[in-house]
């Protein structure tokens, strides 16, 4: 009898220990649905796709065809709003649009968002350049950089900078007086790109192997992550390794003649010292260490030479298309040209001042054709915006064409119109070279290497389009489709 009545409460005891634990799994799985429920509320609206993929594909056939904002943001605004969501290469995503969104996530960079690269991109770069610092040790290199990529420590260089692009043009454009040739503006263009910042810069020869390296690398940078032979990820990072190879050598010979001035009193003036200089001196001094000083090197030559050719490129196919403004353009040169005194003389810092007409053709030019359509962050914590939350861990995709393509910012947005930057723009609305803490870094170096260019070639050559109908593609950052074949002559 005990021990029935035993078994009886311990019975009990289970079914009411079971039906507790019941009762409480119960409480916390709705508590949990309440509050996802919840958060799904405060969620931007938008569409996540199929799982893991999303709507990838979408983007990308989008992406290709340089139709980003025509065929996947511009319906998804209509439809959800400014800000929406969706999920991009297995990654949640929110893309915001408009100057208030740029403002928020640019200037936040740090305190709420970091800049989210591709592994594949982080690895072929370099795990230690400037784009993957953040906080004192991001300060730190953009000092560095800054120090000679400003216009202050440009200065000296123009003399330097148009002699490469004379010799690049009387090599690839004709020295000869009505010799007519045909030449491909983009792909000749990235090589000058990379030609400045090796000769100017980097104090080493721009040779056309180490081009071709750099060129796979560029093949691999936003491609899955598969190190098999025969993959351009594989291929992209053989090439690295050969790069790597060549600049550690610059860098420990650079360091070697440092040293030694250094040993006798003697060092070269500030004002006239190169950047491998001054990243060299930063490494001795121990600011940055030898890793550092190879891995912002390769991502400087990356961030210089698409991004300038495509630039000068689309300017000249707006120039093409536009006469009028092209006569405007060649008058500003045609009085910069009369300044000079003797033959030949080379461009002052002030002469590029002067070249504001310009300016504005070309950052009209860029508005329209944006040579970085935006870029990924990463959320650090939930964040509130727009009256939604991002949670932590989300990616964000600001976009130049949030702004640039917008009636809201510029009237006619689509029309090519050089006068729109007559007058300052207020900050966050142009963004071609980004906002905030990650602002370009070469803005000055880009800007004089499109004046110097433009100004040479537009006073010694004739030059028309030979396909002014060129598709403009990505691959992955956008190029024209055949190279943008021009036919050139020198004038007489
Ligand atoms: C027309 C030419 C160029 C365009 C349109 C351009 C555009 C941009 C944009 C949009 C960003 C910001 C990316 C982000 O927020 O994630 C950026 C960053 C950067 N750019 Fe440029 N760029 C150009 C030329 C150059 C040149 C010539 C150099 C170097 C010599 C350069 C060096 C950099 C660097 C180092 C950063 C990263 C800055 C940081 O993380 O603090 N860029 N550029």
């Amino acid at each position: 009898m005990a021990d029935y009545i035993n078994f009886a409460v311990t019975g009990l005891l289970h079914t009411f220990l079971a039906s507790l634990i019941g009762i409480l799994v119960l409480f916390m799985l709705r508590k949990h649905r309440r509050k996802a429920r919840a958060y799904e509320k405060l969620m931007p609206p938008g569409e996540m796709g199929i799982p893991w993929i999303g709507e990838t594909l979408d983007f990308y056939r989008a992406l290709q065809k340089n139709r980003l904002f025509e065929d996947f943001i511009a319906p998804r605004i209509k439809a959800h709003g400014k800000t929406f969501k969706t999920r991009l290469m297995g990654s949640p995503t929110v893309i915001v649009n408009g100057a208030e969104a740029n403002r928020f996530f640019l200037s936040n960079e740090f305190k709420l968002v970091v800049s989210s690269w591709p592994a594949s991109s982080v690895q072929l770069m370099g795990k230690n350049s400037i784009m993957e610092k953040s906080g004192e040790q991001h300060r730190v290199v953009r000092s560095i950089l800054t120090s000679c990529l400003s216009n202050k420590g440009l200065e000296g260089l123009v003399p330097k900078i148009c002699k490469v692009v004379k010799d690049h043009l009387e090599k690839n454009w004709g020295d000869k007086p009505q010799e007519e040739r045909i030449i491909s503006l983009y792909k000749t263009a990235k090589f000058l790109s990379f030609r400045i910042m090796c000769e100017c810069q980097l104090e080493m020869e721009a040779e056309e192997e180490l081009f071709e390296c750099f060129e796979k690398v560029l093949e691999g940078i936003f491609s899955p992550l598969v190190n098999l032979p025969g993959t351009s990820f594989w291929r992209a990072k053989r090439a690295r390794a050969e790069i790597e190879k060549i600049l550690v050598k610059l860098v420990r010979q650079k360091r070697k003649v440092i040293e030694e001035e250094q040993a006798v009193g003697g060092a070269a003036a500030e004002e006239t010292r190169t950047l491998l200089s001054r990243l060299v001196s930063a490494m001795i001094r121990g600011e940055i260490t030898e890793v550092e000083v190879v891995d912002n090197i390769v991502l400087l030559i990356f961030a210089a030479h698409d991004t300038s050719s495509f630039a000068i490129a689309m300017t000249f196919k707006m120039l093409a298309q536009h006469q009028s403004c092209y006569s405007l353009l060649l008058q500003e040169h045609s009085n910069i040209s009369t300044n000079k005194t003797k033959e030949g003389e080379d461009l002052t810092m002030e002469d590029v001042m002067k070249m504001n007409y310009t300016w504005q053709v070309a950052r009209e030019s860029v508005r329209l054709f944006p040579p970085i359509f935006g870029s990924f962050r990463r959320a650090t914590s939930d964040i509130e915006f727009d009256g939604f939350t991002i949670p932590q861990g989300w990616k964000v995709l600001w976009t130049a064409y949030g702004t640039h393509f917008s009636e809201d910012y510029f009237k006619d947005p689509m029309k090519f119109d050089p006068n729109r930057f007559e007058e300052p723009i207020s900050p966050y609305i142009f963004v071609a070279f980004g906002g905030g803490p990650r602002v370009c870094a070469g803005y000055q170096l880009a800007k004089m290497n499109i004046l110097i260019f433009v100004h040479l070639a537009v006073t010694n050559y004739n030059w028309s389009l030979v396909q002014p109908n060129e598709p403009i593609v990505m691959d992955p950052l956008p190029l024209p489709s055949q190279g943008m074949p021009l036919r050139v002559s020198p004038k007489v």
